[in-house]
């Protein structure tokens, strides 16, 4: 089991779990550009038990995507070790408890960061998760925030007791849930948790560029960063960490490629949801990607009623030989 953690900790570049957007086709670019680690959107556990089907789609992967994650949330440790046991029949390479969610319809079940407020409940799932897991060296995560609320940031506490109860490695996000992703996060968090636990930690929260992820490793001590919402648009982003962390700098990414990038992402997009769904689901990335073109806003809006692979296509090459808004004529 050593092996296996330290496999997926030791200078990682993890992709955070974002419901909605790191679905199948986009972990599979991610990989391609240099994740170490990604791990699936959030499934409910009971979601998982009593309707497996539509829980399906978010637990599916490919070969290529290892070593993939699951993440799970729930507040019942019962039917949270039920789920995982049905969950291992896909074989994944980890599974990781969800501490952190601030979304109201999970929280108000006790769920997600509202566990941070309930450590014994949180240990009791780690405890009933464990059990299942024990003998199969697949090892178990949790994903936490510095707290519920300023009043309570007891993410050190919380973590600890969590690696007392048997965790093998910890992720943290350093905001309350008060600030849901607002404000910046405090990495100092990251540093503390780091320096009170001996599992591996791994540090979260506004990685925008490949110094952010350099700067975060550097400041906080921590054994692996994980990066979400710096990441869309920009996958590539995995590639340029990856050359600074190993000072070679040696990163460069033209347009052309970019392009092709986007292409191989909305086509298996395609392939894995039909064209009509992937086209809807893909607005979002689509957003993303034709930030900052002159003439950006005329695609966008195209892309946001079309229903034409070929002519959303089109629309993003023309903007992709075209220029950045900064650059000069
Ligand atoms: C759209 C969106 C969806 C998210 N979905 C999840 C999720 O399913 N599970 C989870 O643990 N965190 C989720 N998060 C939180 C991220 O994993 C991450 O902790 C947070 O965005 C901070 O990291 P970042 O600054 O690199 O984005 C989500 C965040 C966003 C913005």
């Amino acid at each position: 089991m050593k092996d296996t953690i330290s496999a997926l900790t030791s200078k990682k570049l993890w992709l955070a779990p974002l419901a909605g957007i790191t679905d199948k086709a986009f972990r599979t670019i991610c990989k391609q550009c240099g994740a170490d680690v990604v791990v699936s959107e959030m499934v409910s556990a009971d979601g998982y038990i009593y309707n497996i089907s539509r829980s399906m789609k978010y637990v599916d992967f490919t070969e290529f995507q290892r070593p993939f994650g699951i993440q799970i949330f729930g507040y019942k440790p019962s039917i949270m070790a039920k789920a995982v046991e049905m969950i291992l029949e896909k074989r994944p390479d980890l599974i990781d408890i969800n501490m952190g969610c601030p979304v109201r319809k999970v929280i108000k079940r006790g769920a997600g960061s509202a566990l941070m407020k309930t450590p014994e409940l949180a240990a009791d799932i780690i405890c009933e998760v464990r059990k299942v897991l024990d003998g199969t060296n697949i090892p178990l995560s949790a994903k936490i925030r510095s707290g519920w609320d300023d009043s309570s940031m007891n993410a050190v506490d919380f973590g600890k007791k969590m690696e007392d109860t048997g965790i093998d490695m910890i992720c943290i996000h350093p905001r309350t849930r008060s600030q849901m992703f607002s404000g910046r996060s405090d990495w100092t968090v990251i540093k503390k948790l780091k320096e009170k636990l001996s599992i591996p930690v791994i540090g979260n929260g506004d990685i925008r560029n490949a110094q952010d992820a350099q700067k975060m490793f550097k400041e906080t001590g921590c054994d692996s960063v994980m990066i979400g919402r710096g990441i869309i648009g920009n996958p590539w982003l995995f590639a340029e960490i990856k050359e600074i962390i190993s000072n070679r700098n040696n990163f460069s990414i033209d347009n052309s490629e970019k392009l092709k990038k986007i292409k191989d992402h909305f086509l298996l997009a395609i392939k894995n949801k039909g064209e009509d769904n992937a086209i809807k689901e893909m607005r979002t990335h689509f957003s993303y990607y034709t930030k900052g073109f002159q003439g950006g806003a005329k695609v966008r809006e195209l892309i946001n009623s079309s229903f034409n692979k070929n002519e959303i296509l089109k629309a993003i090459e023309q903007l992709y030989q075209g220029k950045r808004k900064n650059e000069q004529n």
